[in-house]
């Protein structure tokens, strides 16, 4: 009876560390692509706040259009696992590095509005099938 108990015991507290670390390999898989997605919204939404206003060829907006770009070039290897095709995935990457090229920070406040309005339309585009 006490030797049941201990295997129960046993196979519990196993089965416990064994979930636990599958949890946190799990999350750490998803670490960079979220982290990617948490730069990106930070960028975006703060040079969409900007492009309302009437100065928009500024410093903050060359970088944030540089950075959108750099981490635009990551979605594929982050979201995609090694060696793995996904051509749909792959096709809403490519529109979403199209819109971002086309934002030119050096453009008044109405031309960046309406790339970035084209920048937001592809990440909702690529949301709605795979977030
Ligand atoms: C090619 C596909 C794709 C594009 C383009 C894309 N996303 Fe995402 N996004 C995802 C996926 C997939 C997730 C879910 C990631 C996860 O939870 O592992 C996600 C999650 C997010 C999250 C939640 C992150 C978190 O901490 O859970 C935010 C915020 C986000 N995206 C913002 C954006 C913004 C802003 C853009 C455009 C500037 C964008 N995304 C473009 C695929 C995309």
């Amino acid at each position: 009876m006490l030797r049941y108990a201990i295997c129960v015991v046993v196979g519990l507290v196993i089965g416990f560390l064994v979930s636990t670390m599958l949890a946190n390999t799990l999350q750490q898989r998803s670490a960079w692509p979220r982290g990617l997605m948490r730069v990106m919204q930070h960028d975006f939404s703060e040079a969409r706040k900007a492009a309302r206003g009437t100065q928009c060829a500024t410093l903050q907006m060359a970088e944030a259009a540089s950075r959108l770009r750099i981490v635009s070039g990551q979605l594929g290897p982050a979201l995609l696992p090694a060696g793995s095709e996904d051509r749909v995935l792959a096709q809403y990457v490519q529109r979403f590095q199209d819109a971002a090229v086309k934002w030119d920070a050096n453009a008044d406040c109405p031309a960046q509005a309406a790339a970035l309005s084209a920048v937001g339309e592809a990440c909702e585009a690529c949301h709605r099938d795979y977030r």
